[in-house]
């Protein structure tokens, strides 16, 4: 695997492979690669026939007293995870390489509707970072397919949303959450955790299971179901931003012929803030 910083090396090898007639699947991380990244990184392998991998932890969509600073950066221990992975490129740019023309001044991607709500409410501007770099990086990388973990649901939605829009010729492809055994989602963030908050943490994927769990038997009642959750949560020490309901397509509150929920949540617990979700089908 070769490690790249600098956008003209990217689109050299990516307009080699793609004039030999290779399919280019890139992985977008933040870097810090546990499990969850590995199980995008097979997929990409499996589905096309050259993997790019980009580390890039994005300051655009971090607010101003968040933890870009603190966020774990690995890059030498992820670039080792990358290669026995069996990505053909990593690329890892500098900021500037990113935004040449400084934060402030960047364009900008707004995606309606979808990134003011749950966690945008509580990260204002967040989404918009998270659909500018991934706009970047598509512009930079020209992937086929881009594959993205499914417990950032909601970002997963944003970014299906901004491709269909923009009528970008890429194929997003969601991947399933990978869990610890005990239920909680595997996140980088999970690092902040004490030992004591650890122990507590799969609480938040149990109470939304329940939850799901709870709609699927017929229960119809949604603000009590997530007033439930939210409880439940508060109990067990988590200071919650939010327990939500939603259409699982549209992010839309739930109306009496929805079929198809999520249960979405955030919580804090300590220094960490974790998010999770749980899809609820009825027949
Ligand atoms: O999910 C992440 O790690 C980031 O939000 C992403 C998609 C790489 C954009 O910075």
């Amino acid at each position: 695997m070769e490690t790249v910083t600098h956008t003209e090396a990217v689109r050299g090898h990516v307009e080699q492979a793609r004039s030999r007639g290779a399919t280019v699947a890139l992985v977008p991380t933040m870097g810090d690669l546990h499990e969850g990244h590995l199980a995008l990184m097979a997929e990409g392998r499996r589905c096309a026939d050259v993997l790019v991998a980009s580390i890039f932890v994005n300051p655009l969509q971090f607010g101003p007293r968040e933890d870009f600073q603190a966020y774990p950066r690995a890059l030498e221990r992820d670039a080792v995870k990358l290669d026995g992975a069996g990505a053909d490129l990593l690329f890892a740019p500098s900021t500037e390489t990113i935004y040449p023309r400084g934060l402030a001044a960047t364009t900008r991607v707004e995606v309606p509707e979808l990134t003011d709500i749950l966690c945008g409410a509580a990260r204002p501007g967040h989404f918009t970072g998270v659909a500018t770099v991934v706009n970047i990086l598509f512009n930079i990388v020209r992937p086929h397919v881009a594959l993205f973990g499914e417990k950032d649901y909601q970002q997963l939605r944003i970014i299906r949303r901004m491709a269909a829009d923009l009528q970008m010729d890429v194929e997003i492809r969601g991947m399933p959450t990978r869990r610890a055994p005990d239920g909680l989602a595997l996140s980088s963030r999970n690092r902040y955790l004490s030992p004591f908050e650890r122990a507590r943490a799969p609480e938040l994927y149990h109470t939304l299971r329940d939850t799901a769990l709870a709609l699927e038997r017929g229960q119809r009642d949604i603000p009590a179901l997530e007033g439930a959750a939210a409880a439940r949560l508060a109990a067990a020490g988590f200071g919650v931003d939010y327990v939500s309901i939603r259409e699982a397509e549209t992010l839309a509150t739930p109306h009496t012929a929805t079929r198809t929920f999520v249960v979405l949540g955030a919580a804090r617990l300590g220094a960490a803030r974790l998010i999770d979700n749980v899809t609820a089908d009825i027949p």
